[in-house]
C-alpha cells in the first residue's frame, strides 16, 4: 500500500467512528438499534464489494439483516451489464417506494457498476428522486463518509467518480461464508470487448501488489479459510502495468503455499491471455480446483473479431482441448452470447460446433443486450428478436445435452467436496462443492459445514449429484 491509500483508509476510519456515536445516540434515544441490509447484483467482484460494504456498516454501528423487509437502511449494489440487470433494479426501488412511503425514515441507497453509466443514473435521479445515497465503483471506499452525511441527516447525496486513482487497501469485511472466500486480485478491465459495459463502468485494469493479495489471504487462512477464489475481469493478465510484479502462475503458485488454504480458485480468464505456464501450474499445484471458466462468446472468428476478443475459432479450440488434455478431470465452463449485431445462423453453426468440440461442463448463454456506449450498441444491423430466439434455443438445447453427457461422467467416483451449507429443501442433508464446481447433497448436519469430505457420488440428476459417506 502507498503513502496515500494508508491516508485514506485512516479518514475512513475516523467516519467509521462518526457513525458509531450517531448510531449509539440514536439507539438511547428511541431503545432500538438501526438495521441495513445489502442487495447484491451482478458477479462474484460485486459480490465481495458487498463484503466490504457489509462490513464497513456493522463496524459503523448497524444492525445487519438478511431481508430488507424491516431494514431502515437498504443498499443496493448494482449490476448493469445486461438490461435485465437494470430492471431487476428498477423492479426492486419500486418495491423500496412503497415501503418507504410506509416508513418515511428509512433511507435507501444505491452504489456498485449501474450508476457508473451516465444514463442510468439520470434514470434514477429522475425517476427515483426518492433515493438517499448514490456512489460508484471507483468510491466505494469512502462509504463511511456517505454513510456518515446520511446519518447526520444530509439527504440526496450523489458521489460518482469517473476513475480510481488508488486501491484503498484494509476496509472492514463481514464474509458471508466463515471457510470460503473472494479475494481482488485486480480492479477494472483493458479489454474493451465491444460488445461490454464493465471497462466502463469498473475502469481501467489494475493489479493488487501481490504482497498485499498474500498477506490478507494468510489472515483469512488465520480465521479459518480454506478455499479462496481469486478474482478480476482477466486475472490472467494479472500484474502488467506494475514493475517487477509476478506473474499470475506464479501468484496461484504462493498462495497454493499458505498453511491452512486447500483450495483454489480464479475468475475469469480471457483466452487470449492464458499462458502454457498457467496451464502448467494448475497441473501440478494439487489445491487449485479442477474447474476453468473460459468465456467463449461466440464460435464464429468473423464475430470474434468484431466483438473484439483477440482469439479466432481455432485458437480457441486447440486451447480448450489441450487443457482438457493436460489436466485430467478439468471442467470446462463459459460463457456464450447469441444475437450479436450481425450475427447469422452460419454463426451460431460455428458457436454449436466449438460446443460440441468441447463439451462444457456446463455454460451461461446470454442474449446480447445494447449497452450504452459501446461499439456494439451503434451497429445498424441488431439482430431481429425472432432469428435472436431460435438461435438462443439452439444453442441452450446444445449446452444441456453436452452439459448433462459431462456430468455424468463423475458417477460413482469418490471425491473430496467441501461441505457449504445444510440443505434446507432435503430435511438430514447437507450440500458441497466438489473441486471440478459440482454440488453434490448428502446425508449430514450442520456440524460439517465447512470441512472437506470424501463424499461417494452415487446418482447424477442433471446438473448435480447425490451422494453419501462411507
Ligand atoms: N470478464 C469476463 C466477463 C465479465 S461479464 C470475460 O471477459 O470473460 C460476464 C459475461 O456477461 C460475459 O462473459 C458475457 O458473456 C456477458 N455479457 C457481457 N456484456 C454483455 C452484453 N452486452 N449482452 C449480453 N451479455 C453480455
Ligand atoms: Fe467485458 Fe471483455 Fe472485459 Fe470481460 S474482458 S469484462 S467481456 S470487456
Ligand atoms: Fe455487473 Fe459490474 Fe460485475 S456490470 S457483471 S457487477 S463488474
Amino acid at each position: 500500500m502507498n503513502k496515500s491509500d494508508v491516508i485514506a483508509t485512516l479518514a475512513q476510519r475516523e467516519y467509521v467512528n462518526k457513525s458509531l456515536d450517531l448510531l449509539n445516540k440514536k439507539e438511547n434515544e428511541t431503545g432500538k438499534r438501526l438495521t441495513a441490509s445489502v442487495i447484491t447484483f451482478g458477479c462474484q467482484m460485486n459480490a465481495r464489494d458487498s463484503e466490504k460494504l457489509a462490513g464497513i456498516l456493522v463496524a459503523s454501528g448497524f444492525e445487519l439483516l438478511e431481508d430488507t423487509e424491516d431494514a431502515d437502511f437498504v443498499l443496493y449494489n448494482t449490476c448493469t451489464v445486461r438490461d435485465n440487470a437494470n430492471q431487476k433494479l428498477y423492479g426492486h426501488l419500486g418495491e423500496a417506494l412503497s415501503r418507504k412511503k410506509k416508513n418515511p425514515a428509512m433511507m435507501v441507497g444505491i452504489c456498485g457498476c449501474l450508476p457508473q453509466e451516465p444514463s442510468a443514473l439520470e434514470k434514477i435521479k429522475k425517476s427515483y428522486s426518492f433515493v438517499d445515497l448514490i456512489f460508484g465503483t471507483h468510491n466505494l471506499y469512502a462509504f463511511p463518509e456517505y454513510l456518515s452525511r446520511l446519518l447526520s441527516g444530509e439527504r440526496h447525496i450523489c458521489e460518482i467518480v469517473d476513475h480510481a486513482d488508488n486501491i484503498v487497501e484494509d476496509l472492514p469485511v463481514i464474509r458471508k461464508y466463515p471457510f470460503k472466500s473472494g479475494v481482488n486480485i485486480m480492479f477494472g478491465c483493458n479489454n474493451f470487448c465491444t460488445y461490454c459495459i464493465v471497462p466502463h463502468v469498473r475502469g481501467r485494469e489494475r493489479s493488487r501488489e501481490s504482497r498485499d493479495i498474500l498477506e490478507e489471504i494468510v489472515k483469512l487462512a488465520g480465521s479459518g479459510v480454506k478455499e479462496v477464489m481469486l478474482l478480476g475481469q482477466n486475472v490472467n493478465s494479472y500484474g502488467n502495468g506494475i514493475d517487477g510484479e509476478i506473474s499470475f502462475p506464479e501468484l496461484l503458485k504462493r498462495v497454493c503455499d499458505i498453511e491452512g488454504i486447500e483450495r483454489v480458485r480464479f475468475m475469469t480468464s480471457h483466452p487470449k491471455d492464458l499462458s502454457e505456464e498457467l496451464i502448467q501450474t494448475i497441473r501440478s499445484e494439487e489445491k487449485i480446483c479442477r474447474h476453468l471458466h473460459l468465456p467463449l462468446q461466440s464460435g464464429s472468428t468473423r464475430v470474434l473479431k468484431e466483438m473484439n476478443r483477440r482469439y479466432t475459432k481455432e485458437q480457441y479450440l486447440d486451447l480448450a482441448l489441450r487443457i482438457r488434455d493436460e489436466i485430467q478431470g478439468i471442467a470446462l465452463t463459459t460463457d456464450i452470447m447469441v444475437g450479436f449485431p450481425g450475427e447469422t445462423e452460419a454463426d451460431v453453426d460455428d458457436t454449436i460446433d466449438v460446443i460440441r468440440k468441447v463439451k462444457y461442463d456446463n455454460a451461461f448463454t446470454f442474449i446480447y443486450s445494447k449497452r450504452m456506449g459501446t461499439p456494439a450498441a451503434a451497429r445498424e444491423d441488431q439482430v431481429p428478436e425472432d432469428l435472436v430466439k431460435t438461435s438462443f434455443d439452439r444453442v441452450l438445447g446444445c449446452v444441456q445435452d453436452t452439459a448433462k453427457e459431462q456430468s455424468m461422467r463423475w458417477q460413482g467416483l469418490t471425491l473430496p467436496a467441501l461441505v457449504e451449507e445444510v440443505n434446507t429443501s432435503l430435511g438430514g442433508y447437507v450440500t458441497g462443492r466438489l473441486s471440478n464446481n459440482m454440488i453434490v447433497h448428502f446425508p449430514g448436519d450442520a456440524s460439517l459445514i465447512g470441512s472437506i469430505i470424501p463424499v461417494v457420488l452415487e446418482e447424477c440428476r442433471g446438473f448435480y449429484y447425490m451422494g453419501y459417506t462411507k
